[in-house]
């Protein structure tokens, strides 16, 4: 039998998977570099702090680093039900670092799809309210392949700064997700603007992020600053802290207009 034809379980093991999950929560951008990771981490952070049941899944293969912001990631335990993933701040975080561990990241398209696989049908979460997801930040073959397995009570959040470059990608992304049936939450502006002693300075433009939403009819959820403060606290690991920068209580209020905080 040629491999094409053989029966592969996984297929049929991640919706079991899945199952137990309420609600599957999509961080995306299309591309990198515009704080998708850390609004994907401190979203974990701040659901959790809010009672629910939280997993983090970061499948961001240019650059996975909730395992950095969360100040070094446990292996997961390899249990009779799958592998459980290490808890921190009441977090359930699995990522492709602890993944691949040791080995290189991977780089082909199809390594990428199959390591998605591999890591959707073998992570046990048991019940959880919300799975956040740092998706690959592109929008081609890897991310369809994550939606094509992340299906359920799904909705997306999109990462935009204010950049042209950015937006134009989003833009893309927009079209592809409504195309594909996903529910789009809102869209949220990060590093819109540096506060300096009294003065705001928008380094990358006003009121894009604002347009792109009502040129689709999407929620702008709002705008997120660019917080040395968080950025720190990103390096160096102090998740604890992280939710109470200017940053994350921003986000949090951007979280409280979608339905999962409201
Ligand atoms: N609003 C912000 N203020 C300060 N630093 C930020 C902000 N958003 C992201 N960063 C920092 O910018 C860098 C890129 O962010 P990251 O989340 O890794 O982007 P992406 O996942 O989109 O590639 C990281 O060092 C991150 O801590
Ligand atoms: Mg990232």
């Amino acid at each position: 039998m040629s491999s094409r034809n053989k029966l592969d379980y996984r297929e049929v093991l991640i919706p079991k998977r899945l199952k137990a999950i309420k609600y599957i929560l999509m961080i995306a951008s299309g591309k990198g570099g515009v704080g998708k990771s850390l609004v994907s981490a401190t979203t974990a952070l701040i659901l959790a702090k809010n009672n629910l049941n939280v997993g983090l899944l970061d499948l961001d293969f240019h650059g996975p680093s909730s395992s950095v912001i969360y100040g070094g990631l446990k292996m997961p335990s390899e249990e009779e039900e799958g592998l459980v993933p290490p808890v921190v701040e009441g977090v359930k975080v699995m990522s492709i670092d602890q993944f691949v561990e040791g080995r290189p990241i991977p780089v082909s398209g199809r390594e990428k799809r199959e390591i998605i696989k591999e890591l959707l049908a073998l992570t046990h979460w048991g019940d959880t309210d919300v799975l956040v997801v740092d998706m690959p930040p592109e929008t081609g073959d890897v991310l369809l392949t994550s939606l094509s397995y992340l299906r359920g009570r799904r909705g997306a959040i999109l990462v935009t700064t204010p950049s042209k470059l950015s937006l134009k990608v989003v833009d893309r992304l927009i079209r592809l997700l409504s195309e594909t049936g996903v529910e789009i939450l809102g869209i949220i502006e990060n590093m819109s603007r540096l506060e300096l002693q009294d003065k705001k300075v928008s380094p990358f433009g006003l009121e894009g992020a604002k347009e792109l939403s009502s040129k689709y009819n999407i929620r702008f959820l709002g705008s997120l600053p660019i917080d040395p403060e968080a950025s720190l606290y990103a390096d160096e690991g102090k998740p604890e802290k992280l939710i109470y920068t200017r940053f994350g209580l921003e986000l949090e209020k951007c979280l409280k207009k979608t339905v999962l905080l409201d």
